[in-house]
C-alpha cells in the first residue's frame, strides 16, 4: 500500500480529489517507486479522478487493475494486459495476477481499496508519505475501522518536512 497523507491522516485536501497536496519530493519517489512493481491496483473513484493523467503517462510498465462495480462502463478506456477493470474481491485479483506471473503489486488507494485488502489480510507493507499539513477533514488514509500493527522498516527524509515511513504489516 502507497499512500500520501496529511500529518492528521487524510489521503485528499477536504473534498478535493487527488494527492495534488504531495510534495514535489514525493510524487519524484513515487514515479521512482512504482518501476518495482509490475502490477497496481487502483479503485474506481481513484481512477476517475486520476484518469486524464493516467493516459498522458501512459505508464504501460505494469498492468494496471481498477476494482469497479461496473467494469462495462470503462470498456473505452481498457487495454487488455494494461489497464484493466475488475468487478472481483481483492483475493481473486491477485490470484489473477499470480497467475499471470506478476509478482509484485502496488495498492493504489484510494481509502476504499486500502480498507478492502487490509480487511482480506492481503496487504504486506505500507510506505506512507507524511506531509507537514493538518487538512482537518478529507478521505482518510482507510475508510473502514481497522486494528492492525505494523513493525516499522525504514524512515526517510524525502525533504526537510516530508517523512516517508516504511512499514511491514505484522500477522
Ligand atoms: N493521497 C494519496 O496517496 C491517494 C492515493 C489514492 C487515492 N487518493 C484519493 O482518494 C480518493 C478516492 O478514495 P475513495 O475511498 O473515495 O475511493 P477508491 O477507493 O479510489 O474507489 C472506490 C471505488 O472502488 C470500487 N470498489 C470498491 N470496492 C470494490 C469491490 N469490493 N469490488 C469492486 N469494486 C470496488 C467502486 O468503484 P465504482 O464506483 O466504479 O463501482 C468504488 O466506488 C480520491 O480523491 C483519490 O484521489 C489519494
Amino acid at each position: 500500500m502507497i499512500a500520501a497523507q496529511s500529518l492528521d491522516g487524510f489521503i485528499t485536501k477536504h473534498d478535493i480529489p487527488g494527492a495534488g497536496f504531495a510534495s514535489a519530493a514525493d510524487k519524484e519517489y513515487f514515479r521512482t517507486a512504482l518501476r518495482e512493481f509490475d502490477c497496481s491496483v487502483m479503485g474506481g473513484v481513484t481512477y476517475r479522478g486520476s484518469r486524464s493523467a493516467l493516459r498522458a503517462w501512459r505508464d504501460t510498465s505494469r498492468l494496471q487493475i481498477v476494482m469497479t462495480r461496473a467494469p462495462a462502463a470503462f470498456d473505452g478506456d481498457a487495454t487488455p494486459g494494461a489497464l484493466e477493470f475488475a468487478d472481483r474481491a481483492p483475493a481473486q485479483i491477485l490470484a489473477s495476477l499470480r497467475e499471470r506471473g506478476r509478482r509484485k503489486c502496488a495498492l493504489l488507494g484510494g481509502a476504499q481499496i486500502h480498507s478492502a485488502f487490509l480487511a482480506a489480510r492481503l496487504v504486506d507493507e505500507l510506505w506512507l508519505t507524511v506531509e507537514p499539513l493538518l487538512f482537518g477533514g478529507g478521505t482518510p488514509l482507510l475508510a473502514q475501522r481497522a486494528d492492525t500493527r505494523l513493525s516499522l522498516q525504514a524512515c526517510e527524509q524525502l525533504a526537510p518536512d516530508t517523512l516517508l515511513l516504511k512499514y511491514h504489516l505484522l500477522r
